[in-house]
């Protein structure tokens, strides 16, 4: 049977208007300006309205790419929205942003791997549509990690924004469309990452509020550790199983947590600056957002065309890992 060559129609991204730059946090917290773009090349990032929540970020990133895919909501059979802030634990925000799209043919879900989530989320929606089972799927990544990042620790609220991209994935043309996928976990790195409150575990309640349990909590070198390893590993990998080398990739989109982090991946790769998306500066780390408003600009910017060969790789809490060869 032939195998449909699945890829990207369409990709979309929004940012919330209101900046927070590093002079910002100066204010709030003992940092400042050169330590963060020093160690991190983060200047400001985004950060939501409060009347807004994950799925009107993920609306807005949803109406450009279906746009730019020239298709309308009620042509979608399946919505993914990778998050690790959703609006609410249910509904999903993918259900949410199914109402307020209009998609009635369409199934939804939000899907949970922290900032890997994107690339779980393409793999999961390729796989929908190379068995047959559905044409068109939009896969959104959107945080809203100004929601849960405690604005008193410096170790963690210098790096997050708010933020949304989207992709509708569907049957490309022969020679297009996803080579590979690798994707990986470990759970036992789990408490390097997390957010432990509000759950069944801790649930909400004064105590743990006052404890700050319902804010992102990390071990930022250890992550550090492990992200060298798995972006460098996880791309290689990908590289081999779509049976192509360091020199076939026309451009690296990787996930936007730390500079340096992408600079190790761009060494192991060979790769020089020009072919590698670097927007971290503006928006910081957006976890599952943080790939598709790459791939987005780099798409509006006419850095990333029709044929060439994109690298995603990213990492997250969980721990999770992936990477994915795709030909645009
Ligand atoms: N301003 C000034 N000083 C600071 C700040 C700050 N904002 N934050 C930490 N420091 C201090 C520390 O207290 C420490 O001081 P000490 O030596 O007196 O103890 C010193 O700077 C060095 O701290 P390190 O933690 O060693 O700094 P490092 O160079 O490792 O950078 C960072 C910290 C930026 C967090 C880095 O470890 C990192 O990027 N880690 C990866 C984070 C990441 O990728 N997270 C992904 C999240 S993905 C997801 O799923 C949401």
């Amino acid at each position: 049977m032939r195998e449909i060559p699945v890829g990207i129609l369409g990709t979309g991204k929004y940012v919330p208007e209101r900046r927070l730059t590093n002079q910002d946090l100066e204010q709030m917290v003992e940092t400042n300006d050169e330590w963060i773009v020093s160690r991190t090349g983060i200047r400001e990032r985004r950060i939501a309205d409060p009347a807004q929540a994950t799925s009107d970020l993920a609306y807005e990133a949803s109406l450009r790419a279906l746009q730019a895919a020239g298709l309308t909501a009620d042509q979608l059979d399946l919505i993914i929205v990778a998050t690790i802030t959703p609006d609410m634990f249910f509904p999903s925000t993918a259900c949410l942003l199914q109402e307020r799209l209009g998609a009635k043919q369409s199934a939804a879900f939000d899907l949970s791997a922290a900032c890997t989530g994107f690339i779980y989320a393409l793999a999961t929606a390729t796989g929908f549509i190379k068995t047959g089972m559905y044409r068109h799927i939009l896969v959104v990544g959107a945080e809203c990690l100004s929601r849960i990042t405690d604005y008193s620790d410096r170790n963690t609220c210098i790096l997050f924004g708010d933020g949304a991209g989207a992709v509708v994935v569907g049957e490309v043309a022969e020679g297009r469309g996803f080579r590979s996928f690798v994707l990986g976990a470990d759970g036992s790195g789990g408490e390097l990452l997390r957010m432990a409150g509000g759950g069944s575990r801790i649930p909400s309640t004064a105590q743990s509020v006052a404890e700050g349990r319902h804010f992102l909590e990390m071990n930022g070198r250890d992550v550090f550790k492990f992200a060298v390893r798995v972006m460098g590993s996880s791309a290689e990998e990908a590289l081999a199983k779509a049976g192509l080398g360091k020199n076939d990739i026309d451009l690296l989109i990787p996930h936007q947590a730390n500079v340096r982090i992408i600079q190790s991946a761009m060494e192991r790769l060979d790769l020089p600056e020009d072919k590698c998306v670097i927007n971290l500066d503006r928006y910081g780390n957006v976890s599952s957002a943080s790939i598709p408003l790459a791939l987005a600009e780099a798409v509006e910017e006419g850095r990333a065309k029709e044929g060439d060969c994109l690298l995603l790789v990213g990492f997250g809490g969980g721990l999770t890992w992936g990477a994915s060869v795709l030909i645009l």
